[in-house]
């Protein structure tokens, strides 16, 4: 049998951790005062959108190309939506945007996709022009930054997930002009999210432990999938819930103002050397970028991903299903995206020879070569 130490896209949790000192350093926006943690990006947004006062006669522009919960959570919050097209560099047309205004256009939605920034400034004025909101969605961007400036900090609301870039259970963070009032409920306790995550750090370091994580998901998964709705991934939960307690404690012990700048580097890494899979949109790295995984464009995501696995990477195809309220056929350019993007690890805590895996398996997957690699 062959052995490989289990490489995904999520940050794990060191064991140490629990014995770390806090750090001096907290990146935005958790050095805001009126910045609240609830467990989930999505529970951030539609609290977000009653903090900004928008209700049933409000619409929001949202990108055709999302998750599918931060539009569940619009759309839970009460507002209306209407769909803009990104473009092939997944902007927002400005021309097809003015096309689309009515009086009850209230926001633009606006995605930080993959951990690299929009032009928010441009879009904050394209918004103050129009009197419009700009609510940054930067699930996937927290750390990044537009010169030496937070994303996040452009609009009128901005959301993260800090459970994204560290290996926390949860943590929803979001950051309004007023901050929502401070939910009475208790803080999850985050026990079984944290074991997890140990797990998964023990895996991505011993290849026999990661090999049995490999084996064993897939079946896990399958057992799952007999009741499997595509759409429950979306549910919006209990908006009031708070981070879990351990995510609160651990999260200061484990920011690191190197996180961004490594993440980077490894993303430069793989962009040396598979240039040529990465889809257009994510092939320059901007300076203050902090990317959340390295996108791959491929025609059958599905065969790669699992060739992959054999070299112990375990790859991600992302956002494959779109909210239910959004026409598919009728958005091509993200309904490619959908089923040819996927994204392996580029995270802070990757060694070189763990980042080295990475490359090879993904030469192997892509190209003829099937021989297991030497970890
Ligand atoms: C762009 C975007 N916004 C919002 C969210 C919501 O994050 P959460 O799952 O923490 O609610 C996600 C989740 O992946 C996302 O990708």
């Amino acid at each position: 049998m062959y052995y490989a130490r289990r490489l995904s896209i999520w940050p794990t949790l060191p064991l140490n951790v629990h014995f770390r000192q806090i750090s001096n350093w907290q990146p935005f926006p958790l050095n805001v005062e009126g910045c609240r943690v609830y467990s989930r990006a999505r529970h951030a947004i539609w609290n977000a959108c009653r903090t900004l006062g928008l209700g049933n006669d409000d619409v929001v522009l949202v990108p055709d190309y999302h998750h599918g919960c931060e539009i569940e959570a619009l759309l839970q919050a009460g507002v209306k939506i209407r769909y803009y097209e990104v473009t092939e560099l997944l902007e927002p047309d400005p021309q097809k945007l003015d096309d689309m205004l009515t009086p009850d256009v209230k926001v633009l939605y606006l995605i930080h996709y993959l951990g690299f920034p929009q032009d928010a400034f441009r879009w904050r004025q394209w918004c103050d022009e129009r009197g419009l909101l700009l609510f940054e969605d930067a699930a996937q961007a927290f750390l990044a930054e537009i010169d030496n400036r937070p994303v996040g900090t452009f609009g009128h609301a901005g959301v993260f997930c800090l459970y994204k870039t560290y290996g926390i259970p949860d943590g929803g963070a979001v950051v309004t002009n007023i901050p929502p009032a401070l939910p009475k409920s208790k803080y999850p306790s985050g026990r079984w999210g944290v074991l997890k995550r140990h797990v998964n750090w023990i895996a991505e370091r011993s290849a026999v432990i990661g090999s049995i994580h490999l084996y064993v998901k897939p079946m896990m998964k399958k057992l799952k999938k007999k009741s499997h709705n595509p759409h429950k991934e979306f549910d919006l939960g209990d908006p009031f819930t708070l981070a879990s307690s351990l995510t609160m404690r651990l999260l200061p012990r484990l920011v690191d103002q190197s996180t961004a700048r490594r993440r980077r580097e490894n993303y430069k890494f793989l962009l040396e050397h598979h240039r040529h899979l990465v889809p257009r949109p994510f092939q320059t790295l901007p300076e203050g970028a902090s990317p959340f995984a390295f996108p791959v464009e491929v025609d059958d995501a599905d065969e790669v991903l699992k060739k992959l696995r054999r070299y112990g990477v375990e790859g991600l195809l992302f956002w494959r299903n779109a909210h239910p309220s959004l026409p598919v056929d009728d958005f091509p350019n993200s309904k490619a995206f959908r089923n040819r993007v996927f994204a392996v690890p580029v995270h802070q805590e990757l060694t070189a020879s763990e980042l080295m895996q990475v490359t090879e398996a993904l030469h192997r997957a892509t190209t003829k070569q099937l021989n297991p690699i030497t970890p």
